[in-house]
Parts: structure tokens; sequence; C-alpha cells
């Protein structure tokens, strides 16, 4: 058996697409398209990419957007005045604030700073509460985009054994939720899990949240489970030439494609989702605010 391959890309283009959609709806509404306001600080390269491809995506689905950088001299209290001004700012829909965050600055309390009803990226403690709770709120972008490629794959989630490997507050933990709200059966392991092969090998989802490339092998994953590899890791690939790199996920591809039922591939998988669901989450915030949700 081959796995089928779960193209994260066209998944997330659709998703960017009724995002772009319903956005027109609620700029009736509004007057305006919805906005999201997205805050970089510093100079880190990465950053700088995923930045630029949420603004890129978030125009070409005919949203609005604003790209604040500053230099990583910034303070901690600049910082803060920074998300309080996008907060009080009516033309201001969804606030993200990339990250990481230099050292001096203390990224839960400039998140904390975000008003739940613009927390696009569902990190605040207000957004996990309603996580926790069950209640209505917005959910962070990546274990939300795990979720949705879960369901086009499989259908009906309810009573799944699902693993997620990792307990990070943004990938781990809401990942477990996220699958619990759907009914499935969730173990959450970490560095300290015991036999984690072992543990692995009882999902029909698996979700490695690590950050390890190419970790979890091929003798860890059940013929016909579902890997949704979140892990983005840049490796050496000295067979593209002297110097270059390439992106792998935390699953070893090439050891599991020949068995599991269905896979993400990195980049291409998980990735372009987190954007997509960035996008809903910010059409969402601008229909609440129009009174429209
Ligand atoms: N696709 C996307 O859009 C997207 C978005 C966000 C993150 N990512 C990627 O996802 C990966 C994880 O990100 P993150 O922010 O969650 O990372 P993180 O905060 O560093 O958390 C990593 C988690 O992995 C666990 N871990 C470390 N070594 C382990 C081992 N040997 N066995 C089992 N568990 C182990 C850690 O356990 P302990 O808690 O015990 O230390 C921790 O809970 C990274 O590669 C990141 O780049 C991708």
């Amino acid at each position: 058996m081959s796995a089928i391959l779960i193209d994260g890309k066209a998944v997330a283009a659709e998703i960017d697409a009724r995002a772009g959609e319903r956005g027109k709806i609620v700029a009736q509404t509004l007057g305006r398209a919805p906005c999201l306001a997205v805050v970089l600080i510093g100079d880190d390269p990465a950053s700088d990419v995923y930045v630029r491809n949420k603004v890129r995506r978030t125009e070409a689905a005919g949203l609005t957007s604003i790209e604040i950088r500053k230099p990583a001299s910034l303070t901690e209290d600049e910082a803060i005045a920074i998300v309080r001004e996008l907060n009080d700012d009516n033309s201001v829909d969804g606030i993200l604030v990339q990250m990481p965050l230099p050292d001096h600055i203390n990224a839960n309390r400039v998140i904390g700073e975000i008003h739940p009803d613009k927390d696009v990226d569902g990190l605040t403690e207000t957004s996990a509460g309603r996580l926790v709770l069950g209640k209505p709120g917005l959910r962070p972008c990546t274990p939300a985009g795990c979720v949705e490629l879960a369901k086009r794959a499989l259908g009906d989630l309810s009573g799944k054994n699902v693993v997620v490997v990792g307990r990070s507050i943004l990938v781990g933990k809401p990942a477990a939720l996220l699958f619990l709200e759907q009914n499935c059966t969730v173990t959450i392991a970490h560095s300290r899990t015991a036999d984690l092969p072992g543990l692995c090998r009882t999902a029909d989802i698996l979700v490695p949240a690590v950050g390890r490339p190419q970790m979890i092998k091929g003798d860890w994953v059940k013929p016909g489970a579902c890997v949704l590899d979140v892990g983005i890791n840049r490796i050496d690939a000295p067979e593209r030439g002297a110097g270059k790199t390439r992106l792998v996920g935390d699953a070893a591809f090439d050891e599991i494609v020949g068995h599991a039922g269905w896979i993400t591939p990195v980049p291409g998988g998980i990735g372009p989702m987190t954007i997509a669901m960035l996008l809903d989450n910010t059409v969402t915030a601008a229909a609440m605010r129009a009174g429209l949700a």
C-alpha cells in the first residue's frame, strides 16, 4: 500500500478563496474588507519569510493587511504599546505578533495584551480558556489546520486514536484539545514519554510536532495510519550542491509513505494550512465585530 499524499497547498488555496468570499459578505456590513495586522519585531530571516507570506496570501484573498516592522532594539513596553494601539484601531480585525520575539521581550506579556476578539492566532489566555472549556472562539491556526486536513482525509474522526508528539502551547496542547473536540481518543507525548515508538504505533492519526528532523521512523507508524507532519526543519542537502539545504518534517517521509494511509508532505502540508486558518480566523473576527457571527 502507498500513502495518499494530503495536498495542504491545494486545500489551503480553497480555504483562502472561501475566506475571500466570506470577507466580501462581511465587507458589506463593515464598509471595508476584513483587516489583519502583522507585527514583526527584529530581523529573524525565517520570520521575515513567514510574515511576507502571510501578508501576500491575505491580500491575494482580497482581505487587507497592515504590516508593522520594528527593529530588535524595540523595548517590551514599546511592543505592548503597538498591540494596544491595534486593539483600539477600529479598522483592524485581527492582530498577529510574529514569534519568536527578541530575547529581552516577554512574549507572554505581549500576546497577553492582544484583545481576545482580535486574537487570530488563538494564543491568548482567553482563547486558550475558551478552547479548554469547549466555548466558541478563535482557535490556534496550525492545530486547526491539522484537524481540517484530518477531517478531509478520514471524514468523521470520532473514536480515532490520536497521538500528538509535542506539548507546546503553540501546537501540541491545542492540537490535542481540538482532536478531543472531534471525539478522538487523544494521547500527548513529549520528551519524557516512555516507549515513544510503541505509543506512536497505536495511532490512527499521528501528529509529530517536535522540531527534530525525521525522528518518527517508518516502523513507528501503524499501516494505514494518517500522519500529519507539523515539523519544519532545515537540513543540509549536499546532493543539491555545496552549501544547499532543504526542508524536512519530523517524520521520515520516505520510510513511512509506503505503508501509511495518508501523509502530509513537508513543505506543502500543514505549513500552507496555518496561513489559511489565519485568514479564516481574520474573517471570523471581522464577522464578530460586524455582528454577523
Ligand atoms: N507547519 C507550521 O505551520 C508550523 C507551525 C508551528 C510550528 N511548526 C514546527 O513544528 C515543530 C514544533 O514546534 P513547537 O513550537 O511546538 O516546538 P517546541 O515549543 O520546541 O515544542 C517541541 C515539543 O517537542 C517535544 N520533544 C522534544 N524532543 C522530543 C523527543 N525526543 N521525543 C518526544 N518529544 C520531544 C518537547 O517535549 P518537552 O515539552 O518534554 O520538552 C516539546 O513539547 C517545529 O519544527 C516547528 O518549526 C510548524
